[in-house]
C-alpha cells in the first residue's frame, strides 16, 4: 500500500536522523502542539535534542499558517526527562491537503513507537460558561466533515494501521482525563490561576472561515462545547492505531451565538454606531486566536509537562 510504504520511508528517514541518539529514538509520548502552543518545544531539554523541519521530511506536508512553524522535535521533557516527540505545528484540511495527509504524521508516530498521544489546539468556545483562556479536556467529538465523507479512514483499510471499523466511543481515555484533572488541581494550588479546566465535546469543522452566528447556534444545539479546524483527523488515525489519547483545547475566543441585530428594528439611541459595536463584539480573528493565548498557552504547556511527569511516576 502506498501510504504504508510512504510512512515506512518517512520513518527510515527520521530514524537515520536519530541514529546518534538511541535514547530519543523510540518515544512513548507524542505531543501535537496547536496554534500558539508550540512553545512547549522550547521547554524540551536542549541536549540531547533532534529537530527536523517538516519541509525536510519525505511525505510530510508543510503548514502555510502563521503561528504553525512546522517541525518535529525529539527530546526529553519535564523533570523526569521523559523521551517525547513533539509536533510543533500541524497541517490542516482547510489548507487544501486531503484528510489522509493531515493524519499521516500520526501514522508515522505510531510506527516510531508512540503509544500515548497528547493533542492540543486553539478553539472557539461555544459553551456560554467558558471564558477566553480556559482549558477544555476533550471527552468526545463531532466530526462534521467526516460524517459527510471527508474521513481519514475512507478507502481500503490499511491493516498495518488498524482494523476496518474502529470504535470511537472510548476514544478519549478516561484514566488520562482523570489524571489531568488531578494534575490541574495540583497546579492550581501552585499558581492560583483563574483559568478553569472544563471537560467537553469538540466539533471539527473544515474552515477556513470562522462560523456564522447561525452555525455557532447549530453546533451548540448538536452538543458541542468548543469548535475548531483540527485535531479530529489525528485523533481518528491515532485511535485506529490503538494509541491512548489526551486532547485539550485552549479557548482563544468565544463564538458568537446571539443573532445579528435585525435590519428592520427601530433604531435605538446611538443608531447605527451602537449596532455596529454589537456586531463587532465577539467577531473572531486569527490574531486574537494567536495573541490571547500567550499566557494561557504557557499555563497549558506547564500542565502538559506536569501531567507527563505524574504519568510516568505511576
Ligand atoms: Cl471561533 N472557530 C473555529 N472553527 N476554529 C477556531 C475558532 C473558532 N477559534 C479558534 N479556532
Amino acid at each position: 500500500d502506498s501510504i504504508v510504504s510512504a510512512a515506512r520511508e518517512t520513518v527510515s528517514f527520521i530514524s537515520s536522523r536519530l541514529a546518534e541518539y538511541p535514547q530519543l529514538a523510540c518515544p512513548n509520548f507524542g505531543i501535537i502542539c496547536g496554534s500558539g502552543l508550540g512553545g512547549l518545544a522550547g521547554t524540551i531539554a536542549p541536549t540531547p535534542q533532534v529537530v527536523i523541519e517538516y519541509a525536510d521530511i519525505p511525505g510530510f506536508a508543510v503548514s502555510t499558517v502563521v503561528g504553525h512553524a512546522g517541525k518535529l522535535v525529539f527530546g526529553l521533557l519535564g523533570e523526569k526527562q521523559t523521551p517525547c516527540v513533539l509536533m510543533a505545528g500541524r497541517v490542516h484540511f482547510y489548507e487544501g491537503h486531503t484528510i489522509e495527509k493531515v493524519a499521516f504524521p500520526v501514522r508515522v508516530l505510531h510506527l516510531l513507537g508512540v503509544t500515548t498521544l497528547i493533542v492540543t489546539n486553539a478553539a472557539g468556545g461555544l459553551n456560554p460558561e467558558y471564558n477566553v483562556g480556559d482549558v477544555v479536556v476533550l471527552n468526545d467529538h463531532i466530526n462534521i466533515p467526516g460524517l459527510a465523507g471527508a474521513h481519514p479512514l475512507r478507502g481500503p483499510n490499511i491493516e498495518e494501521f488498524g482494523t476496518r471499523f474502529p470504535a470511537l466511543s472510548d476514544a478519549y481515555d478516561l484514566a488520562l482525563r482523570r489524571k489531568l484533572h488531578l494534575t490541574y488541581k495540583r497546579q492550581q494550588e501552585v499558581m492560583r490561576s483563574k483559568r478553569r479546566l472544563h471537560e467537553g465535546v469538540y466539533v471539527f469543522v473544515s474552515g477556513p472561515s470562522f462560523e456564522t452566528r447561525a452555525e455557532c447556534r447549530f453546533l451548540r444545539v448538536l452538543g458541542a462545547d468548543v469548535v475548531g479546524m483540527s485535531t479530529v483527523p489525528e485523533i481518528i488515525a491515532a485511535r485506529h492505531a490503538g494509541m491512548r489519547i489526551l486532547a485539550m483545547s485552549l479557548v482563544t475566543n468565544c463564538a458568537v451565538l446571539e443573532p445579528t441585530p435585525r435590519g428592520d428594528a427601530v433604531l435605538a439611541e446611538g443608531g447605527d454606531a451602537e449596532l455596529n459595536k454589537v456586531i463587532e463584539k465577539g467577531k473572531a480573528n486569527h490574531e486574537e486566536v494567536l495573541e490571547s493565548g500567550k499566557e494561557a498557552a504557557e499555563d497549558m504547556q506547564r500542565l502538559v509537562r506536569m501531567f507527563i511527569d505524574e504519568l510516568v511516576e505511576t
